[in-house]
């Protein structure tokens, strides 16, 4: 059984990140270190022990700049400080040193294609075309102008074009109104985002999440997404960053099909290293909601190779609604019947509701999508809260209601502030609330999520397959099965899922494995060895992971 040690030797020159797993964290929300009702960036550092404990390589945080807080963060008013309730900018150089000092990295997003309306750059370009920063948005006296683009926010945007009364022109914008979408045409603003890349590098981050990259430039008559423009201004800003840093981690966000999606890494080497999988997220929920595998291995099928030097990037639960726009009307209409079955659970074309809540709290079915999590193609994500089964409150606005205090302790504030207001109230109702879900409740219990999530995370370290190995899927006719091979070198994993809620039996055709031993990877114990037709059986939503070990046949 190859150590983490051994494994990092077996990925022979392919990048670090490949078998890299990554925490998304809301600072606002995460620890509150000067009691004044927000998380803090000193609030974090209190808690790398905590992170670094769940066998994390990189924490991303949502965005960290000053802002009106309009859109949490994704609404910038300047890319070269730290919003005032979450530190300095020497905070954050203390939160890389004390992170990397723990093995930890970390990013933040890149928010590229927008700013606030309250950035003094919009401030300037609204006062006319003359101004400094006359041409740095994209105006237009006409509001019919890049007809074909879809609005994205269609909860509360009903065009991409808002009019100014000041400059007396419509602005364009792919997301709120408050949020207008940068001219990536004019060269300044080219040259004003790798100066914005530089900073942050220089002050020692380790990348970026890209935020809403298909969308930074516009051409009459296309629908505005992934154009070669956007293409182009990438791969200058990948050769750039290369410069400074060669193996930052670039993320990109691109909600987009796989075959508009794939083209984001480029050559494998010129664009962007690892891309969010979109569309494998909502098919997980409706494969374990159908109890058939079908949804899962058609989006697998239809998902071309990528270069070896890229990874996907897979969650199951972010920041965002859980998008829905990656699927067809009758899956989207499946998926709201099954998971939001009240209007206020939906939000644009998605759900705003947390992991647990979605799964009904069912454990099984907690541990068995964090075990496609775990196993499945991709480099995977977990959000905060998430491992301890945090729950959500719908009726907060927006995305809000994901987006709660962390639950570290049953104490007022569920320990993450000392304040008497906070930025958002703590989940308190009866399953889900602070006093009996928190972190110091869970690493009481062995039995906990949290301790059954950090085994998890530990098996999966051991095993580099399944960060870079190839992934061979099985089909057996039983279509309650979703199993796979996963292999890299002599590492090879087998996983298998039952994805119905009724006991399963099954057989699949181990020939290549024959009479090599079978051991169970969480508990590391030979469980048989490999025959031509191996026979297995699970409970409901059950899953084992197997090191299928020895040499091939
Ligand atoms: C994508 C981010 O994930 C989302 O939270 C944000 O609202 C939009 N980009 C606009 O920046």
């Amino acid at each position: 059984m190859p150590s983490g040690k051994e494994g990092d030797k077996s990925l022979k020159g392919l990048p670090w990140f490949k078998t890299s797993i990554l925490y998304e964290l809301y600072v606002r929300a995460f620890k509150d270190s000067d009691g004044d009702g927000h998380g803090d960036l000193k609030g974090v550092i209190e808690k790398l022990d905590y992170i670094a404990s769940l066998g994390i390589d990189v924490i991303w945080l949502l965005p960290i700049s000053p802002s009106p807080l309009r859109d949490d963060g994704y609404d910038v008013t300047d890319y070269y400080d730290i919003h005032e309730q979450y530190g300095t900018l020497e905070d954050f150089k203390l939160l890389i040193r004390e992170a990397h000092k723990r093995k930890l990295k970390v990013i933040t997003d890149l928010v590229m294609n927008h700013t606030s309306s309250d950035h003094p750059w919009f401030q300037s370009s609204r006062r006319g075309p003359d101004q400094p920063k006359g041409n740095w948005y994209v105006w237009s006296d006409d509001p019919e102008r890049y007809s074909g683009t879809r609005v994205i926010f269609t909860d509360t945007e009903s065009s991409n074009w808002s009019f100014d009364p000041l400059r007396k022109q419509y602005y364009w914008h792919r997301f709120f109104s408050h949020q207008p979408d940068l001219n990536f045409d004019n060269s300044e603003v080219r040259r004003e985002m790798k100066r914005v890349v530089r900073f942050w590098l220089e002050l020692g981050i380790d990348g970026f999440r890209f935020d809403a990259i298909p969308y930074l430039f516009e051409r009459e008559g296309t629908n505005n997404e992934n154009l070669s423009e956007t293409h182009a201004f990438l791969r200058e800003l990948r050769a750039y960053i290369d410069e400074l840093k060669p193996d930052a981690f670039l993320l990109g966000e691109v909600n987009q099909w796989p075959e508009d999606t794939v083209p984001y890494f480029g050559t494998g080497t010129d664009e962007i290293p690892l891309l969010f999988h979109f569309p494998v997220m909502p098919r997980l929920f409706k494969a374990v909601a159908e109890g058939v595998r079908d949804s899962v291995e058609w989006i697998l099928e239809r998902t071309p190779d990528i270069p070896k030097p890229c990874q996907w990037v897979i969650f199951l639960r972010n920041h965002d609604e859980l998008t829905l726009e990656m699927v067809t009307p009758e899956e989207r209409n499946f998926l709201y019947q099954t998971y939001a079955p009240e209007p206020r659970m939906r939000l644009n074309l998605g759900i705003r509701r947390r992991l647990a809540p979605l799964l009904g709290n069912d454990m099984r079915k907690i541990k068995l999508m964090n075990s496609l999590l775990l196993t499945l193609p991709g480099t995977p994500i977990l959000y905060y809260g998430d491992e301890i089964g945090m729950g959500d409150h719908i009726w907060l606005d927006d995305r809000n209601g994901v987006r709660t205090p962390m639950q570290w302790q049953e104490t007022e504030n569920a320990g993450f502030s000392t304040a008497e207001e906070l930025f958002a109230p703590v989940v308190d109702d009866a399953v889900y609330g602070y006093r009996h879900r928190n972190v110091d409740v869970q690493e009481r219990d062995p039995e906990s999520l949290l301790h059954w999530m950090r085994t998890a995370i530990r098996t999966r370290r051991r095993h580099p397959s399944l960060g870079a190995g190839s992934f061979e899927l099985m089909t057996p006719a039983n279509r309650a099965i979703l199993a796979f091979i996963r292999e890299l070198s002599s590492d090879r994993l087998l996983a298998i899922h039952n994805l119905s809620g009724a006991a399963q039996q099954f057989d699949l055709d181990l020939e290549r494995f024959e009479s090599r031993p079978i051991t169970d990877a969480f508990s590391q114990r030979r469980v048989g060895s490999g025959q031509h037709r191996t026979e297995f059986e699970l409970e409901p939503y059950g899953f084992s992971w197997f090191a299928l070990e020895g040499d091939e046949r």
